[in-house]
């Protein structure tokens, strides 16, 4: 088991988390036990984090960090995040109730996640309880992904702040040329962030660009 970003270990080309909670599985993932520790299996094909990490990306993710996760969905990413950040915390918005319980479920298990049941487009909703962090991460599905993005990077980012986001080119246009799409959400990025780092992610996630950011 070797660590390759801070929090993220790689074993026979697979990618692991330490598991914070022992013996909990979140999602089916294999445990496996190393030198004293268990760690969780983190398939690329089910998380575009580990895709991009996977695909060369250098998350530049430290492990007191806060972290805002736009689009948490069910946890299923959230709970990585939750392992790595032994000292910080990751407060995940998700506006689907349906999905969000099982958001709740995994937050009280654990103690570094606040779940918040919110939309992402209004991040005064949700200003009292975020504060400002070291990292945004968005992976929305929705044909605004950029506009989303700015507006929360704007309120919670740090300055010297580290941007994520997956850019899903179907969400935003089914007909166009996936290329085309990217190149248009960069452009609408650039104008608030420099791009340091940037990768498709196939094989595991059929065109998405996964974008790593810094404010201007
Ligand atoms: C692709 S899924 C996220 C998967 C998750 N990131 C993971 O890896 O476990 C996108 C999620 O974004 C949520 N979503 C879409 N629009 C949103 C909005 N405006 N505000 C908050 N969540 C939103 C959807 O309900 C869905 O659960």
């Amino acid at each position: 088991m070797k660590e390759i970003q801070p929090g993220i270990f790689s074993q026979n080309d697979n990618l692991y988390t330490k598991n914070q909670v022992p013996g909990q599985q979140v999602y089916g993932e294999s445990l496996q036990d190393f030198e004293g520790d268990e760690y969780r299996a983190w398939h690329a094909n089910r998380s575009k984090v580990a895709a991009a990490v996977k695909n060369g990306i250098d998350l530049g993710v430290e492990q007191s960090d806060d972290v805002l996760y736009l689009g948490a969905a069910s946890g299923t990413t959230v709970s990585h995040f939750s392992d790595l950040l032994v000292d910080g915390f990751v407060f995940g918005v998700e506006y689907s109730e349906t999905v969000g319980r099982d958001l709740v479920k995994l937050a009280d298990s654990r103690g570094n996640i606040a779940p918040i049941i919110g939309d992402a487009r209004k991040p005064e909703d949700y200003s009292d309880l975020v504060p400002e962090v070291e990292v945004v991460f968005q992976d929305i599905s929705q044909r605004d992904q950029p506009e989303i993005f700015i507006k929360n990077a704007e309120k919670f980012l740090k300055d010297d702040g580290i941007g994520l986001i997956a850019v899903k080119a179907q969400s935003i246009s089914s007909s166009r040329d996936p290329e085309d799409v990217f190149d248009e959400a960069v452009e609408k990025l650039e104008e608030r962030f420099e791009v340091l780092d940037r990768t498709r992610l196939e094989p595991y996630e059929k065109d998405h660009l996964f974008l790593k950011l810094k404010k201007r």
